[in-house]
């Protein structure tokens, strides 16, 4: 059972991941979006978003470097076990709460508002869901990791972590005796990188940042049957042979 959780479904999840990522962005780039639903209603978006997003990236930071980092390093630039466990606990649980009021503001919205409701995919709540009671769970294990604040039991994580990366075959047996609440957590998060390519939260990796600037803009479709000749051609064909008025007023406005 340890083996499969922690050993197998890291592997597994990380495959679908990141080639179900590649596929849906081959295979379908229009649907690679944020899916904004700021057009809908601005209230509760812009705090509950700016929370949210904060919160959440710094916990992606601080679990990627924390996790991933070897412990060498840290011990090379005379960061304690101690200290490193007591920064996890104070930055993590601040981000933490944080991303979980955020988060909860943009739930709320996104359930209570009936036009949100309606253009909500089953997909864009059930990920909210997930990543709410990911943050729960992310939080309940402060309370284990009080109890262990010279940072033993971290290092365990960042072995089996770094061990999944290296293909080592006995990464799960890292973290067997750990407390159930990080197992919780752990599993919950790598479905959540498993389902990460059906969701919204593609967009992450786009890193739409430039939505903080964007102007506003409308797409707008042409109810046009016959596509248009090529640009080229057109401007060739026009310069040959003028059109004649009564051709002209039949063509549809651009
Ligand atoms: C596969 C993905 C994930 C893994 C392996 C993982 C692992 C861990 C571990 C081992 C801890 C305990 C750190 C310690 O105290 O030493 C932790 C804490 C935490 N995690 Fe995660 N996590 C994952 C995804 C997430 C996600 C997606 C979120 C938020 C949406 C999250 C939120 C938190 C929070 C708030 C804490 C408590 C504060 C902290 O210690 O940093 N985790 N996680």
């Amino acid at each position: 059972m340890n083996q499969f959780f922690f050993g197998t479904f890291p592997y597994i999840a990380l495959a679908i991941g990141i080639v179900g990522s590649i596929a849906r962005y081959e295979r379908d780039p229009f649907t690679w979006k944020t899916s904004s639903s700021q057009l809908l209603r601005r209230k509760q978006l812009v705090m509950g978003s700016i929370l949210f997003h904060v919160g959440v990236l710094v916990i992606f930071a601080g679990h990627f470097v924390g996790l991933l980092t070897p412990i060498w390093v840290f011990d090379a630039l005379g960061i304690s076990h101690g200290a490193k466990q007591t920064l996890a606990v104070v930055a993590g649980g601040i981000a933490g709460i944080m991303a979980l009021v955020g988060g909860g503001m943009l739930f709320h919205r996104r359930w209570t508002d009936p036009r949100i409701r309606k253009t909500s995919s089953f997909a864009d709540i059930a990920i909210l869901a997930m990543l709410l009671a990911q943050l729960v769970l992310g939080l309940l294990t402060i309370i284990a990791s009080l109890g262990h604040l010279d940072g033993h039991e971290m290092v365990k994580f960042m072995a089996w972590a770094q061990g999944i990366f290296t293909l080592d075959g006995v990464a799960a047996s890292h973290i067997a005796d750990v407390a159930l609440i990080f197992k919780l957590h752990i599993v919950l998060g790598l479905t959540i990188i498993l389902v990460f390519p059906f969701t919204r939260l593609v967009h992450m990796l786009s890193v739409p940042v430039r939505y903080f600037t964007r102007p506003g803009y409308q797409i707008v479709r042409s109810r046009r049957q016959v596509p248009l000749p090529e640009r080229g051609a057109a401007l060739a064909t026009a310069q040959a042979k003028p059109a004649p008025a009564s051709d002209a007023a039949a063509q549809p406005a651009e």
